[in-house]
């Protein structure tokens, strides 16, 4: 039997035939020689800080609301867009939660959430620019928005989806939002909304 430790990520997957692993892309060989002595086990994470092209996730910081506001024009229609100032209130709003996600050291995206009364949430904008969409960049944005609101005692979250925008509801369904009732005229008139909500 071959007793030499691990060396690469194809050693280990290798050794682990038969054990249910989590790995990261960007695994360093000390973390593949500690997950190794813990093959017995058959149960193994290897943890990473997030490496040059993988999604980073924390809050907004001061200075970042230009980026931010390009993100959203590009991510809606013109009529449905935010102004600076509609996004600086969001944003300054005394229970605002807002998180941005960086890859390789650049927004690519952001949500912004607000806790409400009675233990509810209203997830206020998602936006995630075009060359960065279908890389999961939004469920992690989704997943710590709702990590926050869960911390904070909410049960119930709701958004507001443009009824044309099929990709999105095909998104929030995806991670549980069920469809509610049709919010006629609810963007400036132009265009309708459904409601959706999730119980966390
Ligand atoms: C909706 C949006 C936030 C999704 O972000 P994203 O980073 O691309 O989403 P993810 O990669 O996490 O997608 C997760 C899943 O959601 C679903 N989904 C996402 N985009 C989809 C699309 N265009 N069509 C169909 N399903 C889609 C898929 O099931 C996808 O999984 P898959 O890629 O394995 O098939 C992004 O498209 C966006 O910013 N759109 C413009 C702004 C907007 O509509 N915001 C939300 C309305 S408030």
């Amino acid at each position: 039997m071959n007793r030499r430790p691990a060396k690469t990520l194809r050693d280990l997957r290798s050794l682990l035939q038969f054990g249910r692993v989590m790995v990261t892309s960007n695994v360093c060989p000390a973390s593949i020689r500690s997950a190794h002595s813990k093959i017995k086990n058959r149960i193994i994470f290897i943890m990473q800080r997030p490496g040059p092209h993988q999604t980073l996730i924390r809050d907004v910081l001061p200075g970042e609301i230009e980026r931010l506001h390009d993100i959203d024009q590009i991510c809606f229609p013109a009529y449905m867009a935010y102004s600076r100032t509609e996004l600086l209130y969001y944003l300054g709003h005394p229970t605002a939660i807002r998180k941005v996600a960086e890859i390789a050291g650049k927004i690519v995206g952001f949500a912004i959430g607000h806790i409400e009364p009675r233990k509810r949430a209203h997830v206020i904008t998602l936006d995630v620019e075009p060359e960065a969409r279908r890389r999961n960049v939004g469920s992690a944005l989704m997943k710590a928005l709702h990590e926050e609101f869960r911390g904070r005692g909410v049960v119930l979250v709701e958004l507001e989806v443009d009824t044309a925008n099929e990709a999105a509801q095909r998104f929030y369904a995806r991670l549980g939002y069920e469809l509610g009732e049709l919010l006629r005229g609810y963007y400036k008139a132009r265009s309708d909304a459904y409601r959706m909500a999730l119980l966390l």
